[in-house]
């Protein structure tokens, strides 16, 4: 009956407005649950990603399909041979949990068209189309939310199968049949999974849009409607927060700021140069080179490099959303649960340092990071580049101490701010000082 009431309220959703698209996104308001699931969000620090498929089974990476220019009714094939006999969705939960992580982010349905759930859209999909027959959706649903795990769901805007879909840059390879682009039927069957995701797997805490750059080359620009799709999100969970990997500075309507690969502000990747926002914010990145799993890359950072970007994300005000490629038998893979205990580990001793926290005073340096809740000021250093640093800061400082051992930390005043020493400091893989500012 309450499905029934949904569907009912999403269809209003897809009539027409009236007026322009901007209207929608203009009017946007986020409700009192919206802005305390940001805030829950922006506490947490730590989500992980789970980018998990049918490509798994081929195991180059999740864009095999358009990378290897394969004929998408042969890729589609892998659909029945897909039986990932070691899928447990309390121990992925149980693992990501004791990584100590807020949330995960779960690949709904990927650029390659195939739901990992239950969907009456399309038979490609997890229980429709394979042997295995199980939603493994509803199953980490149910896992996450007796565990007490946040659950977020990645949902691909762009599609390399539907020939609905209207072609973008990327895809041109699949073989998809030609002249049956539809974009109103294709904006009708993402709408419908949105309802379907919001509606039959209980509190979502958010969506995660991707590919939007998709259509990035149009010599017009293309008008994905999000206006109205975000009111339709926001419609069926009001604290459902909405983001998108666009790549570019938030829309209207849009919860979360994303950056892909890069902390805010930094470009290495070529993904994030975009203005920050106020919103809250997520850096994604790969545990080791590659989002879905990939059998050849075992380049696998280590617990200090991650830690060292959890700590440099959060000095930025930023959350870190941390991939796993899981296998295609359904388990992660051995190398990312040893990264997330290493993680867990470090989270149990210092999670409080970076969880409830604000962007620290000075900007993310060398040799660490800084973070703040109220009068406390935490000194991350995750590497020793001088004996000691200069803290341009000007506050007064009631006291400081190492997080750990409680032992008061020395540190001498200057016209240009705090000079603390670091001679004796060995940073495992971070090294925090805690100073109480006035
Ligand atoms: C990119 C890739 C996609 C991946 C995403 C994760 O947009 O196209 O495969 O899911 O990044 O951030």
């Amino acid at each position: 009956m309450k499905n029934l009431r949904h569907y009912a309220a999403a269809l209003l959703l897809l009539l027409p407005l009236g007026g322009n698209a901007q209207s929608a996104s203009q009017a946007y308001t986020p409700t009192p649950e919206n802005l305390q699931s940001r805030q829950e969000f922006a506490d947490s620090r730590l989500g992980i990603f789970i980018h998990w498929g049918i490509y798994s089974l081929f195991a180059q990476g999740e864009w095999y399909l358009q990378n290897a220019n394969l004929d998408y009714r042969e890729y589609a094939k892998a659909a029945g041979a897909f039986y990932p006999i070691g899928f447990d969705a309390d121990a992925w939960v149980k693992a990501i949990k004791d990584a100590g992580a807020g949330y995960v982010c779960f690949t709904s349905r990927h650029h390659d068209s195939f739901s990992m759930f239950h969907t009456k859209q399309s038979s490609y999909n997890i229980v429709d189309a394979t042997p295995f027959k199980r939603d493994v959706l509803k199953e980490l649903a149910d896992a996450c939310h007796s565990q007490g795990l946040r659950l977020h769901l990645y949902y691909s805007h762009l599609d390399w199968s539907r020939p609905e879909y209207p072609l973008g840059r990327t895809g041109r390879g699949t073989h998809r049949p030609t002249g049956q682009t539809d974009w109103p039927a294709y904006y009708k069957f993402m709408n419908a999974q949105l309802t379907e995701l919001l509606t039959n797997y209980g509190p979502i805490g958010a969506i995660w849009f991707d590919g939007v750059w998709d259509h990035d080359s149009d010599p017009t620009p293309f008008d994905w409607q999000l206006d109205e799709q975000y009111a339709l999100i926001h419609r069926l969970q009001p604290a459902c927060l909405v983001g998108n990997n666009h790549h570019s500075a938030p829309y209207p309507g849009e919860d979360i700021q994303i950056f892909e690969r890069d902390l805010p502000g930094e470009n290495k990747a070529g993904l994030s140069g975009q203005a920050i926002s106020k919103l809250p914010l997520e850096t994604c990145e790969t545990m080791n080179g590659m989002w879905g799993y990939k059998v050849a890359d075992q380049n696998y950072k280590s617990v200090n490099t991650l830690v060292d970007l959890l700590v440099r994300a959060a000095g930025k005000g930023a959350n870190l959303l941390l991939n796993i490629g899981p296998q295609p038998d359904g388990r992660l893979p051995e190398a990312a649960l040893d990264r997330l205990k290493g993680i867990g580990q470090w989270m149990r001793t210092y999670g409080t340092t970076i969880r409830r926290t604000q962007a620290g005073d000075i900007p993310v340096q060398p040799w660490g990071a800084t973070t703040r809740r109220g009068d406390t000021l935490f000194v991350h250093v995750t590497k020793v580049t001088d004996p000691a640093i200069l803290l341009p800061l000007d506050v007064k400082v009631k006291s400081a101490v190492d997080f750990i051992s409680r032992e008061p930390v020395k540190f001498e005043r200057c016209k240009a701010g705090i000079i603390l020493d670091l001679t004796e400091v060995k940073p495992d893989p971070d090294y925090v000082i805690e100073m109480i500012t006035k």
